[in-house]
C-alpha cells in the first residue's frame, strides 16, 4: 500500500517528522517533486539531520527514491550522502533516470531573475537553488536528465544546445558579462561536461539510477509499502498555489503519480495525509491575510498586523521559524481555514497530521482565520488569483488558549492527554475539513507525536 504526505499550507509544516513516524513501517520513501529547496529536519535517536534533497526516510534505513518529477542537483546529492556516511549511516538512495539535473547556470539564472523581479515586488523569494530555471528547461525540452549523465555523447550534445542559449540570456537579456559579473565555469561547456560526466560515473558506480515507475511497481507488487513524500506545500504549488509566489512543481497529491511513474489509482487507493501546522508561516513576498506582525522586505506595504509584532516574535521564536536552507526569519500568522479547505479538496486528504500545537501553548487565546470577506461576501475557500487573495480580509474566530505542559508525557499517554482547549481546536479543524486527525505533533522529535490512527 502507499501513503502520500502532502503539505497543506505554504511549506514548512513539519512534514519530516510525520514522514519519520509513518515512514517507520514502509520499505521505500519516494519524493515526487522539488529538489534541494526542501529543507527538512529529521530527529533520529537524539541526533538532528538537516536534509534538503535526500528523502528523510533514508536516515532511518529506508530506500530513498528521487522520482522523475524531482530536479536533482548532483552536487547536493553527493554532499548529503557523504555527510550521512560520515555520521555512520548507510543511506540507500536511488535517482530516477527521467529526473532533470540542476546545473550551475540554473542557480545563476535563478538569482538574476529574482534580482530583476524584486524591482517590481514580483520576486518569489526563491531559495536560489535553480529550481525554477530547471523546470523551465524541462518544459522547454532543453533540459538535461539524470539518464543523460550516464551517456557522455548525449550529455555533450545537450550541453552544446543549452549553454549558448544561457550565455545569450546573461549577456543579451541581463546585459552582464560572463567572467566579470557572472561565474565563467557555470557557462563553460567543457567545464560542465567534465563535472557532470563525473557525476554520471559516480551514479553508475554506486548503482543509483532507476526507471522509477518500474522500480516502485516491482516493490509494490512484491508486497512492500511505499511512502510518497511531498515537499513544499499546496499554497506554493505552481497550479494550485498563490501564483507567482510559488515553487515550480506540484506538491499536491496528484503529482505523486506523475512524478514517480505509478498510476493514479495506486496513490488514490492509499492514504493521503495532509500535514497542517497549527499556525501559518511562510518565506517570501506576497499577501498573507492572517499575518501577525510583519517582516521587513517580505510583508507587502500595508500588509500584516503591525500591532501584533510581539505575538509574532513569540510564535517565531517558539516555533524556530527561521528558514532551514536560508536562515531567513519566516512570516507568521494564524491558521487560515480557507487555505486548508482548498488543500483538502485538491489532494483528497484521507487524514490530517496537525503539528506544533505546543508552539501555541501559553497564549491566553488562539485565533484562526475561519473565512474571508471579499467584496462584502463571506468566502470559505481561496480565490483563484493572488491579487484577489490579497484583497481578502480574514474573519477571525477565537479559541481559549492552552497551557504549556509536559509534551513528552502527553505523547506517551495519547490523545486524551492533550489539553482540553487544544483538543477543541483540533476537533474544529477536523470538522471543518471533514477529515479525521491521524496524528498530532507536540514537539520536534519523532517521539513527540501523538499517533491517533496507524495508517497501516
Ligand atoms: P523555489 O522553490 O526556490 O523556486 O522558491 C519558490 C518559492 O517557494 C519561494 O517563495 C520559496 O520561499 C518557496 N519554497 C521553496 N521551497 C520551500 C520549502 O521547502 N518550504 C517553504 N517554502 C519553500
Amino acid at each position: 500500500m502507499t501513503v502520500t504526505i502532502v503539505g497543506s499550507q505554504l511549506g514548512d509544516e513539519g512534514k519530516g517528522g510525520i514522514v519519520d513516524v509513518y515512514g517507520d513501517a514502509v520499505d521505500v520513501v519516494a519524493r515526487y517533486q522539488g529538489g534541494d529547496n526542501a529543507g527538512h529536519t529529521v530527529v533520529f535517536e537524539g541526533d538532528e539531520y538537516k536534509l534538503s534533497l535526500v528523502p528523510s526516510g533514508a536516515v532511518r534505513g529506508k530506500v530513498g527514491v528521487l522520482g522523475n518529477g524531482c530536479v536533482v542537483n548532483p552536487e547536493t546529492l553527493f554532499e548529503e550522502l557523504d555527510a550521512l556516511r560520515e555520521r555512520g549511516l548507510d543511506p540507500d538512495v536511488r535517482v530516477a533516470e527521467r529526473a532533470h539535473a540542476i546545473l550551475p547556470y540554473h542557480r545563476v539564472l535563478d538569482g538574476l531573475e529574482e534580482d530583476v523581479k524584486s524591482d517590481d515586488d514580483l520576486a518569489a523569494g526563491t531559495t536560489g537553488r535553480g529550481i525554477g530555471p530547471t523546470y523551465e528547461d524541462k518544459a522547454g525540452r532543453r533540459g538535461i536528465r539524470i539518464g543523460d549523465l550516464l551517456d557522455a555523447e548525449t550529455l555533450r550534445t545537450r550541453l552544446e544546445y543549452a549553454v549558448p542559449q544561457k550565455r545569450a540570456l546573461v549577456e543579451d537579456v541581463y546585459d552582464l558579462e560572463i567572467g566579470g559579473d557572472v561565474d565563467t565555469d557555470a557557462f563553460d561547456i567543457e567545464a560542465l561536461f567534465e563535472q557532470y560526466r563525473e557525476y554520471g560515473e559516480r551514479l553508475a558506480e554506486e548503482n543509483m539510477t532507476v526507471n522509477c515507475g518500474a522500480f516502485l511497481s516491482d516493490r509494490l507488487e512484491s508486497g512492500e509499502d511505499v511512502m510518497f513524500e511531498g515537499a513544499q506545500g499546496t499554497s506554493i504549488d505552481i497550479d494550485h498555489g498563490i501564483y507567482p509566489y510559488v515553487t515550480s512543481s506540484n506538491p499536491t497529491a496528484g503529482a505523486a503519480s506523475v512524478g514517480t511513474g505509478v498510476g493514479p489509482g495506486v496513490v488514490g487507493d492509499g492514504e493521503v495525509v495532509g500535514i497542517v501546522k497549527a499556525y501559518l508561516s511562510r518565506v517570501g513576498t506576497g499577501p498573507l491575510p492572517t499575518e501577525l506582525g510583519s517582516v521587513d522586505g517580505q510583508t507587502p506595504d500595508g500588509g500584516g498586523r503591525p500591532g501584533e509584532d510581539d505575538l509574532a516574535t513569540y510564535i517565531r521564536d517558539e516555533g524556530g521559524e527561521y528558514g532551514t536552507v536560508t536562515g531567513r526569519p519566516r512570516r507568521v500568522g494564524w491558521l487560515d481555514m480557507p487555505m486548508l479547505r482548498h488543500a483538502a479538496r485538491v489532494s483528497g486528504f484521507t487524514g490530517l497530521a496537525i503539528n506544533h500545537i505546543d508552539v501555541l501553548a501559553g497564549l491566553d487565546e488562539v485565533q484562526v482565520g475561519h473565512s474571508y470577506t471579499l467584496d462584502g461576501e463571506e468566502l470559505l475557500t481561496m480565490p483563484t488569483t493572488t491579487e484577489r487573495w490579497g484583497d481578502c480580509e480574514a474573519n477571525l474566530r477565537t479559541f481559549d488558549g492552552w497551557d504549556d505542559v509536559d509534551w513528552a508525557a502527553v505523547a506517551e499517554e495519547g490523545y486524551e492527554a492533550i489539553p482540553e482547549n487544544a483538543r477543541a481546536y483540533l476537533d474544529y479543524i477536523a470538522a471543518e475539513l471533514d477529515t479525521p486527525v491521524y496524528a498530532v505533533g507536540v514537539g520536534p522529535g519523532r517521539e513527540e507525536t501523538v499517533v491517533v490512527e496507524d495508517v497501516y
